[in-house]
């Protein structure tokens, strides 16, 4: 039997270039390779624990479902699936919030960081988000976790939740492990100490961002000391991201992007560097645009999906609730 492999992504608005790179990209990849039995789905149970407008989420769900079909996620070859559309997730979350130490949830740098220094009147979802993500993946059996590297530290308390269910309550969860991409980091264009976020915006590629206004980012990015482009991520961060997001697109090797632009000079590498991104998401950017026509089509991939993700979690959640003593 082909390894297990589980992610998904929050459907808060568009992606960019750090969820493509750390995320997107390597599920296609992943998928294509043949090599897994692989599991896709929408977090938006989880992007409840941010502000949001009822209204804009069905949109904000069908888009992010358009974005993985047009980057080459299939529904022949993945399970593609909405997590709230699937309950064992949230029947396991709360089984898991009973053996999840308080202390353990309070370390979280995600919750710190979007709590920051509100934290009495954050929402307790943001706190027990990681419980979660723990049962998104552990319901599955999943061997693989592909995602970015902000989401180690949860990934790690999946990781203790299984062994600690396991020897409890007896062996029924698979510890699973992170797989990262060479890029699992994207740092922001106007910060390169600060990760690429939607919340900083003017460092921000959108995937489906207009050629001007990509251009227009990359015109405005930071750069480093001295007018060498060259790959060195201590003296020179802000443009070793930009070769990094140069050679991930490209599939060039470094020595030959340094090659060919290390004595060109910013400007040069600026515009060639705005020409790559724009056009290699602009056959992306149209099939989602085609696929938005349709978005009856998407439902139903997604309805179809959860209802064989509701079978195959359905199943466990039952051996779980054995386990546990509440099969009565
Ligand atoms: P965001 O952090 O923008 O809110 P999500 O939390 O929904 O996005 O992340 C979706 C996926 O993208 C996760 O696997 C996450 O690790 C990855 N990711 C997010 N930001 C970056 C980044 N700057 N570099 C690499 N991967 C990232
Ligand atoms: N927390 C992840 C993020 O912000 C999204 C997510 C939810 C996830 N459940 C998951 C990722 C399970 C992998 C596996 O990106």
């Amino acid at each position: 039997m082909k390894p297990v492999l589980i992610s998904g992504i929050q459907p808060t608005g568009r992606l960019h270039l750090g969820n493509y790179l750390g995320a997107l990209k390597n599920f296609v990849d992943l998928q294509n390779s043949g090599k897994y039995n692989c599991h896709f789905f929408i977090a938006d149970l989880h992007s409840l624990t941010e502000e949001f407008v009822p209204k804009e989420k069905p949109h904000q769900i069908i888009e992010l479902a358009a974005n993985y079909i047009a980057a080459g996620l299939n529904p022949k070859k993945s399970l593609i699936f909405l997590q709230s559309q699937v309950s064992a997730h949230t029947e396991l979350s709360w089984i898991l919030n009973s053996i999840t130490p308080f202390g353990e949830l309070r370390r979280m740098t995600q919750f710190k960081e979007k709590s920051g220094s509100h934290q009495e009147s954050a929402n307790v979802g943001l706190f027990t988000y990681p419980v979660l993500m723990a049962a998104d993946i552990l319901l599955y059996d999943a061997n693989q976790v592909p995602v970015g590297e902000d989401q180690l530290q949860h990934l790690e308390l999946a990781r203790t939740l299984a062994r600690k269910f396991n020897k409890k309550f007896g062996s029924i969860f698979r510890e699973p492990q992170a797989l990262m991409t060479e890029t699992p980091r994207i740092m922001s264009l106007d910060d390169p100490t600060k990760k690429m976020s939607k919340s900083r915006s003017a460092g921000c590629l959108f995937i489906d961002d207009s050629p001007e206004v990509i251009n227009q980012k990359i015109r405005g990015a930071v750069t480093d000391s001295g007018s060498k482009i060259a790959y060195n991520p201590k003296e020179k961060p802000a443009v070793s991201n930009m070769l990094m997001i140069y050679k991930s697109l490209s599939g060039e090797s470094m020595e030959k992007i340094e090659r060919q632009f290390g004595n060109r000079g910013y400007f040069e590498f600026k515009k060639a560097f705005a020409k790559l991104v724009a056009s290699h998401f602009a056959p992306l950017r149209r099939k989602k645009m085609e696929l938005l026509k349709k978005p009856a089509k998407i439902k139903k991939i997604l309805q179809r999906g959860s209802a064989q993700a509701a079978r195959i979690s359905g199943k466990k959640i039952a051996e779980v609730k054995e386990k546990i003593g509440l099969a009565i």
